[in-house]
């Protein structure tokens, strides 16, 4: 990735969409991996292309409890991580004026709760890689956002609020360990994965699951304060989000009209 050192590195959501794709990457590069989600057996299959590289460690990561300690008690022999990624995460859209509460939860619990009980369980593991390697390379936190923050769109009541949380509590933590650990948010566009299969309206600028990882992965070298990818999507999105008028008066309605949303 930015050296040719072989590093630690913990990958959530990595059964599938740009998890695995980033774990298929940096296994590629020969880096050792902890790759984690629920489903197991999806786990396994990824572990059989790299099997010197790669330890399985299926966990909720909405589920606080498991959470709690969960390296020190599925893993006591890992001593330290030099970095995270974390992709573990969930959309659901809201068709008002149902709010399903419901929902609200299942996605916050997820991508905001989730997040907060990843960091949490890394950050002693993080902390003594910045210990060893005394400031001459930061361990990291990467947390897939979502360029959905950069606006309100239609129907992400629920999954765009959820990243903002998210994106805010990542900023939030780099204020407070950033000397030690860089905290990187990816606001991410449109990518081809499972997730996005379940959407029957336009995506524009959409990319493939291998093209974030990569792009994520060359964007990071630089370890910049955020990534923005695919960048064309960013652009436009920036553009409105300093003519919200515009967006709300010209563009929304067209988007509610084609059941659109991000
Ligand atoms: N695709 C996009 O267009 C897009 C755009 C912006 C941001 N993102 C974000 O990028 C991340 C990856 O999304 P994706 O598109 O790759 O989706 P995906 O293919 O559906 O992958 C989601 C991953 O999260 C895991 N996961 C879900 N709930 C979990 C839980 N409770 N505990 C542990 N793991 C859990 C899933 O594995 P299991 O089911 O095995 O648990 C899966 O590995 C998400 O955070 C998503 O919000 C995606």
């Amino acid at each position: 990735m930015e050296s040719q050192t072989q590093q630690t590195y913990w990958i959530t959501g990595a059964s599938s969409g740009i998890g695995q794709a980033l774990s298929t990457e940096l296994a590629k590069q020969g880096h050792k991996l902890i790759v984690s989600s629920r489903k197991r057996e999806e786990l396994d299959k990824l572990r059989s292309k790299f099997p010197d590289l790669i330890e399985v460690l299926p966990c909720d990561v909405s589920n606080r409890q498991e959470m709690e300690n969960l390296f020190g008690t599925k893993m006591p022999e890992l001593k330290s991580l030099d970095g995270i990624f974390l992709c573990a995460g969930v959309c659901e859209y809201i068709d008002l004026p149902d709010f399903n509460l419901d929902a609200f939860q299942r996605v916050f619990s997820v991508n905001y709760h989730g997040t907060v009980y990843s960091c949490a369980a890394a950050h002693p593991l993080l902390s003594q890689s910045a210990v060893q390697n005394q400031g001459k390379k930061k361990p990291f936190i990467v947390g897939l956002c979502s360029m959905s923050s950069y606006l309100g769109f239609p129907r992400a009541e629920a999954y765009g609020a959820s990243k903002a949380a998210m994106a805010y509590f990542l900023d939030s933590l780099r204020a407070d360990v950033g000397d030690i650990i860089d905290v990187i948010p990816v606001y991410m566009g449109f990518v081809e994965t499972p997730m996005t299969a379940q959407n029957n309206f336009p995506m524009p600028f959409i990319i493939s699951a291998e093209q974030a990882a990569k792009g994520i992965l060359k964007q990071f070298r630089k370890r910049p304060l955020r990534i923005n990818f695919p960048l064309r999507l960013h652009l436009v999105l920036s553009f409105f989000s300093k003519l919200q008028r515009l967006w709300y008066l010209s563009v929304i309605p067209r988007m509610r009209r084609s059941g659109s949303n991000i």
